[in-house]
């Protein structure tokens, strides 16, 4: 069977577990890492030395746009980059897994969904929460109806986050891009994506504590959706605690907190009952399922089918997001969908 051609954009943290699940997939090949500045040809070097393989170093993304033996690729750049860069690998007709964000303003969000649903590639945008073990499990439950209807759901992302970029707002763009949109995927997941959200409030805190930061780090926020189903997202990149993933999912005839359940189904007695499979309770990259979403992702363009985390999927997932940060800029509930 011919194998998949894939490169690899920004050989750094990230891209290390991206190469790790290309490199387990048989139906891959690495052919191509593309880096822009001098630290990440060793790194590249290192990859391929880890991992035993060897791959053309490009410098451009335009140099890898041109190449015919390219088939999909890995944006794993910092986040301002991965709007131009996406959308120059879908206008060449390569498939494309982003990274998270997506983009960083609406406007991107936009152009990069149209241009998906022109160009008929595969896209996947990279929420790898969707991927733990103990997530799947307890998205099956939940779809299963042992829960009932879903009425409510909150998700927070709360993280002490550390890194020059991850602070500024011209490339990391903001809190809820910078890690609260895994959060706002988790909501809108575990509520339904059927149900779209029509409305947002959200209040913004300034630093409190770190001097570092050039955009407000903690954010919290809350949707109405179709069904009446409301949702409630916190971000905060500033707390002085270890990392926490905190998920609770609300129906009418059970609930999901974290990584444990609770239902009609099963004795009151019970109480919470736990799925001892990975939850997201690690902010290391070592422990999030990549290979799993690599897998996920290659069997989309293997077989032609649509991720559910497409583009032009997620394109509702950063809309809720920019919706938020415009009703906390302005103090005032925003509907949706956006107009712009
Ligand atoms: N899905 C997840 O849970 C998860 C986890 C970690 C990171 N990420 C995302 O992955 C992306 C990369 O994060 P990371 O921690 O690996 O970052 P990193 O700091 O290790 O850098 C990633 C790459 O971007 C390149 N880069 C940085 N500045 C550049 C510039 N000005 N021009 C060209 N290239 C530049 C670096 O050289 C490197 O190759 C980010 O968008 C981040 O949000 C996602």
């Amino acid at each position: 069977m011919k194998k998949l051609g894939v490169a690899i954009i920004g050989p750094g943290w990230v891209a290390g577990e991206h190469v790790r699940g290309y490199c387990g997939d048989a139906r891959t090949e690495i052919r191509a890492i593309v880096g822009m500045v001098p630290e990440d040809k060793p790194r590249a070097q290192q990859y391929m030395a880890k991992h035993g393989f060897q791959a053309e170093y490009l410098e451009s993304v335009e140099q890898l746009c041109r190449r015919k033996d390219i088939d999909a690729v890995s944006i794993c750049t910092i986040n301002f980059l991965h709007y131009e860069q996406a959308l120059a690998c879908i206008k060449a007709g390569k498939h494309v897994f982003v990274e998270k964000p997506l983009c960083l303003t609406q406007k991107e969000n936009r152009t990069l969904a149209d241009a998906a649903k022109r160009a008929g590639v595969q896209t996947h945008v990279g929420h790898v929460g969707r991927f733990y073990p103990a997530i799947v499990g307890l998205k099956n439950f939940r779809d299963s109806g042992a829960i009932g209807e879903v009425f409510y759901a909150e998700s927070d992302y709360w993280h002490e986050i550390l890194g020059a970029w991850k602070v500024k707002r011209r490339t990391s763009g903001s809190a809820l891009l910078m890690g609260g949109c895994h959060s706002v995927d988790m909501v809108r997941w575990m509520i339904g994506e059927e149900h779209e959200a029509v409305e947002v409030s959200a209040m913004s805190v300034a630093p409190r504590w770190r001097k570092d930061f050039d955009f407000d780090p903690t954010l919290s926020l809350m949707a109405k959706f179709s069904n009446g189903a409301v949702g409630r997202v916190s971000c905060s990149l500033e707390c002085n605690m270890p990392y926490v993933f905190h998920l609770q999912v609300n129906g009418t005839k059970g609930t999901i907190r974290n990584n444990g359940f609770y239902s009609d189904m099963f004795p009151k007695s019970q109480g919470f009952m736990h799925v001892t499979s990975t939850y997201l309770d690690d902010w290391n990259v070592a422990h999030h399922p990549f290979p799993e979403e690599v897998r996920y992702f290659v069997d989309c363009v293997a077989n032609g089918t649509e991720s559910m985390l497409s583009i032009p999927r997620a394109f509702k997932t950063y809309e809720l997001v920019f919706a938020a940060e415009l009703a906390a800029s302005k103090g005032r509930i925003v509907k949706l969908p956006l107009k712009a």
